[in-house]
């Protein structure tokens, strides 16, 4: 985990196939409406805290009253974190064939695409049938890779990127689960900051208090915080123009060069060989923006710049609003690694959504699909653009992936399932964040497996209470340590009632990592901006796995020690308590 320890893996950073993740914060509609809620300028002001209600609870408490402090994280007996044993080897490769064919089906039947939960159990227990070791091994093949710390930050590393309105508990939670699961050496995180309106979003982030827990990892290299400004001109691939059929017509032909309008001004000759594009003295190709279209970007921009910073770096694009739940490395090391998600709803080929979307760098189709969007306009919502490369008979270059690898629950309201539910059972996505009694009826109801085995906690809380009670009583040193620990920095006093399991409003459960929509490679949060998970709730265990690992004191999904910069934790929600 620690990029200071060369691996295997380290040596090819540069590789293009990487993973790189970049975050894209559309901080423009955000920015106004935190001016306008929390009248300060900081994308992460949170605003004031709730106040809370005490609806339904006695002395005011949401807790039911319950001294919250008491209590237990859990009723696990021992979760089990690393449940998705060892890593994939770094040159795994996925079979794209596979895993569209298990998950969808034929292309024109979609036989299996409404079973999410027959997907997930696949993903889950045939690994061996969807990863390959290809003979000939990436880390093999270019021994002059440069190793971690040389590259450290290094811009050019490939990204997974996130664009998204976004608002700090979300950023955080991407953030931790990006490093709670992926590869670390082998990637990289990039934030991109629209820097066209702001042009000081990132000096700006980098001295805002609410980043400040994030600034070790900024500083290690693992969170590149990018300043995006949209290019006017875009660089092709040689003979992407001459071999779409779009320009054609517009095709300028030998001889006949129009100069472009700026060349007076530019010192490099250069001439329009097409609609918007020129070819440079020195044999580049150029896709060049007007100024209409400049100032039409910042309405565009968030579906856009997905689609250019992809075809600029390559790598993986992700919404902010993602959670990361395994590694991506073997989606992304294949050799054409471009892919997208269904549109859930619909079962037309052309339908993708981009809220996960990977492409290589600089081909042909990665400046198609540009190429497209701003041809159309600036449009590049993904079911136009994907609508037109299915039209173009491209979509075949460009992999849909089913809703079961990275928004399982997706197709749950939106269209007539088929199979069972997955596990948990989520009838919606406001559902995560709750951690009332009951609040999620029949979670379970897929779930096959031997009930986890339910700690007797009676006597722990017994001991915690004795401790809030007397800290100074010694009972035996076997029993004490534990609590003790578990104490340690725990303000146990409080003015209301002793904790009781059953006043309990928001009581500790069974839910673990380990069977939340296991298999899939990420959960999508889908909007749910200004929730705060409740305790207890399926992402406030999520936080505590990740908090756990990040205080040294559990393992991840892989059964790896997090050795990186002490890295604070979650904020909690006081309106809970
Ligand atoms: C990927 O899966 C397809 C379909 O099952 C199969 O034909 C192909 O050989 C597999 N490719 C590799 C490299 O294993
Ligand atoms: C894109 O690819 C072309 C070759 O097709 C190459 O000449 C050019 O330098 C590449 N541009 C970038 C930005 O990598
Ligand atoms: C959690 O508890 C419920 C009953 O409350 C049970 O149906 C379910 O199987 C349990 N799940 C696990 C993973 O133990």
């Amino acid at each position: 985990m620690d990029r200071r320890n060369p691996s295997s893996c380290g040596r090819f950073t540069l590789l293009l196939r990487n993973l790189f993740i970049a975050a894209l914060a559309y901080t423009f509609v955000v920015e106004v409406l935190h001016i306008y809620q929390t009248g300060t300028i900081s994308p992460f002001s949170k605003g004031p805290p709730k106040k809370s209600t005490g609806k339904g609870s006695k002395g005011g408490s949401l807790s039911g009253g319950v001294n919250w402090r008491l209590r237990p994280a859990t009723l696990v007996e021992s979760i089990n974190d690393a449940f998705m044993g060892k890593r994939p080897d770094v040159d795994t490769y996925a079979n794209y064939t596979r895993l569209v064919e298990t998950c969808r089906g034929s292309l024109n039947g979609l036989e299996k695409m409404r079973n999410v939960y027959d997907c997930l159990d696949y993903l889950t227990h045939h690994e061996d049938d969807y990863f390959f070791l290809p003979e000939n091994r990436p880390s093999a093949a270019d021994p002059s890779y440069k190793s971690i710390e040389d590259a450290a930050p290094h811009p050019h590393t490939i990204s997974e990127i996130a664009l998204a309105p976004f608002n700090f508990i979300i950023l955080e939670l991407f953030v931790k689960a990006y490093l709670y699961t992926q590869n670390i050496p082998c990637s990289r995180l990039h934030i991109w900051l629209e820097s066209d309106g702001f042009p000081n979003a990132v000096p700006d982030m980098m001295k805002d208090p609410l980043f400040a827990k994030f600034l070790p990892l900024v500083e290690r290299g693992d969170l590149v915080l990018k300043a995006w400004k949209f290019p006017r001109r875009i660089p092709l691939p040689k003979g992407a123009i001459a071999e779409d059929p779009a320009y054609t017509k517009s095709l300028v032909g030998r001889g006949s060069i129009r100069r472009a309008s700026g060349a007076t001004k530019s010192p490099k000759t250069e001439v329009y060989i097409a609609d918007g594009v020129v070819r440079v003295e020195d044999g580049s190709e150029w896709l060049v923006l007007t100024e209409r279209q400049m100032t039409f970007l910042p309405v565009a921009v968030s579906d856009a710049v997905r689609f250019v910073v992809l075809h600029l770096y390559g790598g993986v694009y992700m919404d902010m609003d993602v959670m990361l739940l395994r590694d991506m490395r073997p989606l992304l090391l294949t050799p054409d690694h471009n892919f997208a998600e269904r549109w859930a709803v619909h079962s037309h080929p052309g339908d993708y959504n981009t809220a996960v979307m990977s492409l290589n760098a600089n081909t042909s189709l990665s400046s198609y699909l540009v190429r497209g969007g701003i041809r159309m306009g600036l449009n590049f919502h993904p079911r136009i653009i994907g609508r037109m490369a299915w039209k173009d008979g491209r979509n075949e270059e460009f992999a849909m992936f089913e809703t079961g690898l990275f928004d399982p629950i997706w197709g749950e309201f939106n269209w007539g399932r088929e199979g069972r539910c997955t596990v948990p059972c989520f009838k919606d996505y406001g559902v995560a964040f709750q951690g009332t009694k009951g609040a999620i009826k029949d979670e379970w109801e897929s779930y096959d497996g031997e009930p986890l085995s339910e700690r007797v906690y009676q006597r722990e809380l017994e001991l915690r209470s004795r401790i809030s009670d007397s800290p100074s009583s010694s009972p035996d040193e076997a029993e004490r340590t534990p609590v003790k620990a578990l104490a340690m920095d725990l303000d146990v006093t409080y003015g209301g009632k002793p904790y009781t399991l059953k006043e309990d409003k928001y009581p500790p459960n069974n839910r673990t990592l380990e069977n939340f929509f296991r298999g899939a490679w990420s959960y999508h949060i889908h909007n749910q901006w200004t929730k705060h998970p409740q305790p207890n709730s399926w992402f406030d265990i999520a936080q505590k796995a990740h908090d756990g690992f990040f205080l040294r004191g559990r393992k991840n999904v892989y059964g790896e020690s997090w050795t990186g910069p002490d890295i604070p934790a979650y904020d909690r929600w006081p309106e809970f308590d």
